[in-house]
């Protein structure tokens, strides 16, 4: 695995790459790499040439200070975790991503500003942003992304297909602790017992889910059996509940195709979220 700090290097060596016909899975990233990224690397690697990732704590998605100089920082174990599927790891400092005069945002409309948009003002639009450049930079053939983060992943396909930009976006299933709790890099801030206790949010998504295969459509009767089941964790705070269409993002009062539930919120300090995916047929 080769590790390139800066963007003449990266671009140099994909120019090489795309010039011999390679394919490029890429992974995004912010770094405090998991299994959860793991696992996308190693789909990329099975399904490409050549596999870049990069690490870059992306300043502009941060819309709380506080939480940005909190982020973990592990880029020693973060090499070690992935150096046998990467290729390359691209590592940029943000003064080379966001030179002086950097004027340019992306908003991807109107799904930037929805639910997990509504509670984080400007978080997809510094990462549409620099989403966009880092494919610009890459090139890949390929870009996967986890539903973990369901919202982002909806935004970076209609960004790629509104702007036509030549990349396939590989959506990536969940990996989750054996309580269910979704791996994540705040997970590490929850204390021991808080970490046991967040499997309660995948618990009340699992819940719902199975209530709807077996027949409910009533939204308004789905929220309540979450709300329900969250209440009785009081280190838990909901932020959201979401009910959507896949297809477009939709809220309906009955459920009619295709669905995700999406919820987000605080466990202690440390806040959280996730989703689940409801076929419907
Ligand atoms: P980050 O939070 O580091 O996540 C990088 C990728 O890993 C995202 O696509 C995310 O959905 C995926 N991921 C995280 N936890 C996962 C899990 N438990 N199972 C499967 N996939 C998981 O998301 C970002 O960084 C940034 O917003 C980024 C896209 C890099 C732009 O800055």
């Amino acid at each position: 695995m080769t590790i390139y700090n800066n963007i003449k290097q990266v671009k140099n060596l994909i120019n090489e790459h795309v010039k011999n016909g390679k394919s490029i899975g890429f992974i995004p990233t912010m770094g405090a790499l998991h299994i959860g990224h793991l696992s996308l690397v190693q789909q990329a690697r099975r399904e490409n040439d050549i596999v870049a990732v990069s690490v870059f704590v992306n300043p502009k998605q941060f819309n709380n200070p506080d939480d940005l100089k909190r982020y973990p920082r592990t880029i020693e174990h973060d090499k070690k975790l992935i150096e046998d599927y990467a290729d390359v790891l691209f590592i940029p400092e943000a003064d080379e991503i966001y030179p002086e005069g950097f004027g340019t945002t992306v908003h991807v409309f109107p799904l930037a500003d929805i639910a997990e948009g509504a509670f984080r003002p400007g978080h997809f639009d510094g990462m549409s942003t620099v989403v966009l450049k880092l494919f610009n930079l890459v090139q890949p053939t390929r870009a996967y992304f986890g539903k973990k983060d369901y919202q982002q992943y909806l935004i970076v396909r209609q960004m790629v297909r509104d702007l036509n930009v030549p990349v396939q976006i590989v959506g990536c299933d969940t990996v989750r602790e054996s309580t269910g709790l979704a791996l994540s890099s705040r997970n590490m801030r929850l204390t021991p017992k808080e970490r046991l206790k967040a499997a309660v949010i995948y618990q009340a998504l699992s819940e719902a889910k199975k209530c709807i295969i077996n027949g409910e459509r009533d939204t308004h009767v789905i929220r309540v059996r979450i709300e329900k089941m969250l209440s009785v964790e009081p280190l838990w705070r909901t932020e959201y509940i979401e009910i959507r269409s896949i297809q477009d993002f939709s809220e309906p009062l009955h459920i009619m195709s295709d669905s995700v539930i999406l919820i987000a919120g605080y466990m202690g300090e440390v806040r959280l979220i996730d989703n689940i995916e409801i076929p419907i047929s």
